[in-house]
C-alpha cells in the first residue's frame, strides 16, 4: 500500500539510483541487531505455513528466489531474506573488479511492466565480494553465486577465469551460476555453444573442492537447435539450469526501445521466458529455475505447473515493491 503511494515519485526518478537508495537503506540493516525482524514486519505477514522445497541437496525454505542482477556485490544477501525470500542469488561476479557500461543503463517501461538494462556486468571483482560476504552474517536462506565474465575477454580464456572466480568464491556460496546469457558483454552468449560451454563447466567443477551445486542459466533467445545441442552437452556436468536471462528482442515494444540497447525483463519476457521452460522440461530431467516476468501467484503456478522447481524475480519486485514476495507466498497457500 505504502509503496503504491511512494510509486510514482520513485518513478519519477532515474531507475538506478532508486535502486541505489533502496540498497542503501537496506544496507543500513546489515549490522544493526533486529533491524531483520523489523525490516520483516514493514514488508507484511509472511504465509502462515513453511512451503520448504529440496533442490540439488539444498533444503529450501520456500521456491521463490531473489534473481541474479540485484545485489551484484553480496552487500544485502543477509538482509534480503527478510522480505520473504527462500533463496537469494548475488552477482553476476566478475573476476577482476570493472564499472560496467556508462550510464544511464537501466530504463523503466511502466506501461509494460517491464526493465530494459545494459549495465555490463558492474561488479567489485570476486575477491572484495569474499571479503564482503566474509564479514556479513550469513543468509538464513541458500545463497546463490552467480559468475559472470570481465569485458574483452576471449573465449579461450573464459574456462580458466570462470573457474578462479568460482575458487575465490565456493566456500561463500551454497550454490553456483554459470552466467553465460546476459547480453551487455559483448561474445558472452556465443559461450552457450557446446564445446565452449563444455570447456567452462569442466573448468568449474575441476576447481570445485567443495561439491557446490553447479547450474548454467541460458538466454531465452537461443533457437531450438541450438538449445538442444546446449542442454545434452551441460546436463552432465549441471545440477540444473535457470531460465532466463533476459531478451534482446523488442517484440510489441514501443519504437522507443528498439533503440535502446540492452536486455529486457518483467512482463514482456513472460511468454518468451514459460515458452523456453517448457521446452526445457521436454528435454531435461535436471531440476529448472523458471525467471522472467514472474510478478502474481498466477505466474508462479503456472511456472511450478510446466515443471520449475524454483522461481526467481527481479522485475517483480520494482513494480511490486517490498511486499510483492510475501503476497505472492500467502497466494500460493490459498
Ligand atoms: C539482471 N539480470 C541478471 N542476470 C544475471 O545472470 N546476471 C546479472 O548480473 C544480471 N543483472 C541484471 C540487472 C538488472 C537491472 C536486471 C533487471 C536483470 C537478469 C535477471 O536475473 C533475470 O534473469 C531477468 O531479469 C528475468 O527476471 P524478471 O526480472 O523478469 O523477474
Amino acid at each position: 500500500m505504502i509503496y503504491e503511494a511512494l510509486k510514482p515519485f520513485l518513478f519519477a526518478l532515474d531507475a538506478e539510483r532508486v535502486h541505489e537508495e533502496a540498497s542503501g537503506l537496506l544496507r543500513w540493516a546489515v549490522p544493526v541487531p533486529g533491524a531483520r525482524a523489523l525490516l520483516g514486519a514493514l514488508s507484511g505477514p509472511g504465509p502462515a505455513r513453511a512451503r520448504p522445497v529440496e533442490a540439488f541437496g539444498l533444503r529450501f525454505p520456500n521456491p521463490i528466489g531473489l534473481a541474479a542482477g540485484f545485489d551484484k556485490d553480496g552487500r544485502l544477501a543477509s538482509v534480503l531474506p527478510a522480505l520473504g525470500f527462500g533463496f537469494v542469488e548475488i552477482g553476476s561476479v566478475t573476476l577482476d573488479p570493472q564499472p560496467g557500461n556508462p550510464r544511464p543503463r537501466l530504463f523503466r517501461l511502466p506501461g509494460e511492466r517491464g526493465l530494459l538494462n545494459r549495465m555490463g556486468f558492474n561488479s567489485a571483482g570476486a575477491r572484495e565480494v569474499a571479503r564482503i560476504l566474509a564479514a556479513s552474517p550469513r543468509p538464513r536462506v541458500p545463497l546463490g553465486i552467480n559468475l559472470g565474465l570481465n569485458k574483452g575477454v576471449a573465449a579461450s580464456e573464459a574456462p580458466a577465469r570462470y573457474a578462479r572466480t568460482f575458487r575465490i568464491l565456493q566456500r561463500h556460496g551454497d550454490y553456483f551460476v554459470v552466467n553465460v546469457s546476459s547480453p551487455n558483454t559483448p561474445g558472452l552468449r556465443s559461450l552457450q555453444g557446446p564445446q565452449d560451454l563444455v570447456a567452462i563447466l569442466g573448468a568449474v567443477r575441476e576447481a570445485d573442492t567443495t561439491r557446490k551445486p553447479l547450474l548454467v542459466k541460458l538466454s531465452p533467445d537461443l533457437d531450438a537447435a541450438d538449445l538442444e545441442a546446449t542442454v545434452r552437452a551441460a546436463a552432465p556436468l549441471v545440477h540444473g539450469f535457470i531460465v532466463s536471462n533476459t531478451t534482446v528482442s523488442r517484440d510489441g515494444l514501443d519504437a522507443r526501445w528498439k533503440a535502446e540497447a540492452g536486455g529486457v525483463s518483467g512482463a514482456p519476457l513472460k511468454a518468451r521466458a514459460l515458452t523456453l521452460l517448457k521446452t526445457m522440461r521436454a528435454l531435461t530431467d535436471k531440476p529448472l529455475v523458471a525467471a522472467g516476468g514472474i510478478e502474481t501467484v498466477a505466474d508462479a503456478l503456472e511456472r511450478l505447473r510446466a515443471g520449475a522447481t524454483l522461481l526467481q524475480l527481479y522485475t517483480g519486485l520494482v513494480y511490486g515493491g517490498p511486499g510483492a514476495v510475501k503476497r505472492m507466498l500467502r497466494g500460493l497457500e490459498a
